[in-house]
This record gives C-alpha cells, sequence and structure tokens, in this order.
C-alpha cells in the first residue's frame, strides 16, 4: 500500500498512490469541437463517446478503481429533441458494446441518476449491462439522467418514507445513487467551464477539481496524466490543519 504514484525513468505515470481511488469526468465541449470543425453536434456526441472509452481503459491502466462520467443530465432534457435522441441513441449503442466486449472489460457498469423519462429499450439495456457486468471489479459509473439535487431530495424522501426523524450525514449517504462507492478525490471538467452543474454537489465536500480547457474530443491520457499530478502537488486536509 502507497498513497505514491508510481513513474516510469522518463517521467510517465505508470500507477497512481491508492488515496486516488475515485476520479469523475464532467464531459464539456462536444459541440464546440465539432462546430469549429463545420460538423454537427451529433458528430461531437459520436466522437466524445470514443474518447470516453480510451479515458475510462487509460485509468483502469493506472489504477484507478472507480470511474464516473457525467453522460446526460436532468436538464440536458431542454436541449433541441434531436440532438436528445443522438445523445440517447449513442448511449444505447455503447451499452450494446458493453454486452459484446464485457468478458474483455474489467468493468462494472452502474448507472446513477432517475430512470424518470428514459425509454424501456434504454432501461432494459441498462439493466442487462449492469448484470452481465455485475462481477468485474472496477467500477464505472455512467450518469445519465442525473441531477445532484434531485438525488439528494429523493434520498431525503426516501428517508422520511422509512419513518426517520432525525438524520445523520451517514443516513443521507446510504440512500445516494453512489452509496457503495467512495467519494471522488478528483473531478476533472473539460472546456474551460468552471463549475459543477449540479453534478455530485454532495459527494464532492471535499474532491479536487480539475478545470482545462482541453475540449472533451481531444482529451487524451497525457490530460489524465496532468490532472494526476496536479492532484499530488496539492494537500488535502479535509478541514483540518
Ligand atoms: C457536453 O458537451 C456533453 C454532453 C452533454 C453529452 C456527453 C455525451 C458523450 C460524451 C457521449 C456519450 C457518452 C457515453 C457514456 C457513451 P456539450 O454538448 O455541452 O458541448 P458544448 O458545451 O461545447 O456545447
Amino acid at each position: 500500500m502507497s498513497n505514491s504514484p508510481v513513474y516510469d525513468g522518463n517521467g510517465k505515470l505508470i500507477k497512481v498512490g491508492d488515496d486516488l481511488r475515485h476520479i469523475a469526468f464532467i464531459m464539456d465541449g462536444n459541440g464546440r469541437w465539432a462546430k469549429a470543425r463545420g460538423r454537427s453536434r451529433a458528430y461531437g456526441h459520436t466522437e466524445g463517446a470514443k474518447v470516453f472509452e480510451k479515458i475510462v481503459d487509460y485509468c483502469g491502466k493506472i489504477g484507478i478503481k472507480y470511474v464516473t462520467v457525467y453522460a446526460f443530465s436532468t436538464e440536458n432534457w431542454k436541449r433541441p429533441k434531436r440532438e436528445v435522441d443522438k445523445i440517447m441513441s449513442l448511449l444505447e449503442r455503447y451499452i450494446e458494446r458493453l454486452f459484446e466486449r464485457y468478458s474483455e472489460y474489467d468493468v462494472r457498469v452502474k448507472f446513477i441518476g432517475t430512470k424518470d423519462g428514459l425509454s424501456e429499450k434504454l432501461i432494459e439495456k441498462m439493466e442487462r449491462a449492469e448484470k452481465v457486468t455485475e462481477k468485474n471489479p472496477r467500477i464505472l459509473n455512467i450518469a445519465l439522467n442525473y441531477g445532484s439535487r434531485e438525488e439528494i431530495v429523493s434520498a431525503f424522501n426516501r428517508l422520511i418514507q422509512k419513518g426517520y426523524v432525525n438524520i445523520t450525514e451517514e443516513d443521507i449517504q446510504k440512500e445516494l445513487y453512489t452509496a457503495s462507492c467512495p467519494d471522488p478525490d478528483l473531478i476533472v471538467r473539460t472546456a474551460g467551464e468552471e463549475r459543477l452543474s449540479n453534478f455530485l454537489l454532495w459527494q464532492a465536500a471535499y474532491s479536487e477539481l480539475y478545470f482545462t480547457d482541453t475540449l472533451w474530443p481531444d482529451l487524451a491520457a497525457e490530460d489524465v496524466e496532468r490532472a494526476v499530478s496536479e492532484y499530488y502537488r496539492r494537500t488535502r486536509r479535509y478541514g483540518g490543519l
């Protein structure tokens, strides 16, 4: 057990330390990336989905146990129907890919968010993906139809239904979609925006935040390596000294 990352002779990251267990990504900038190339936003999302797979693979390679990605927020329904349909069909396709490749993958997929408003077909595929990967060791949380305020409100409502009167932080934590997962150590947001946009608000209490101007479809392993190096330059005090 070591909290120090391991680098090779050329200073390339080989493995993160044991204290960096969970990285979460806000995959922003697909639309701008496509626009800059005179292409449709849908094309940006298609390229974004490819990069998502590469980044998840890289995180596994450097020993990250938990990865969470923000794929679709409860607010994303406000986008034009055509774009929403495209993101939904990309997600369906990706989930299908998981069925085909799941025995090669070492990730256990979990969907976090509400099922309200999702198609029956998609829900069925999500549940099957969770089932076929359930024995895999690494966790990939895909935040789909996710909003942190909705998550917290529904956690409170479940506690009320169970008859709780005085609630503790642990009670709330246990009702979140991420209940079985440690809080993110590092949250990376691409495309220059420096906000959380209703993503993991409770869980991010002590997360290190890393913002990069790189647009999501341009994100490469080297960028994740930079975020990890920055993480190790910071001292986490959790409110202490
Ligand atoms: C943000 O870019 C991206 C999204 C709202 C969708 C994220 C979806 C993917 C990366 C593809 C599918 C995901 C998986 C898990 C297969 P934006 O559209 O807000 O970009 P912009 O800010 O430049 O307009």
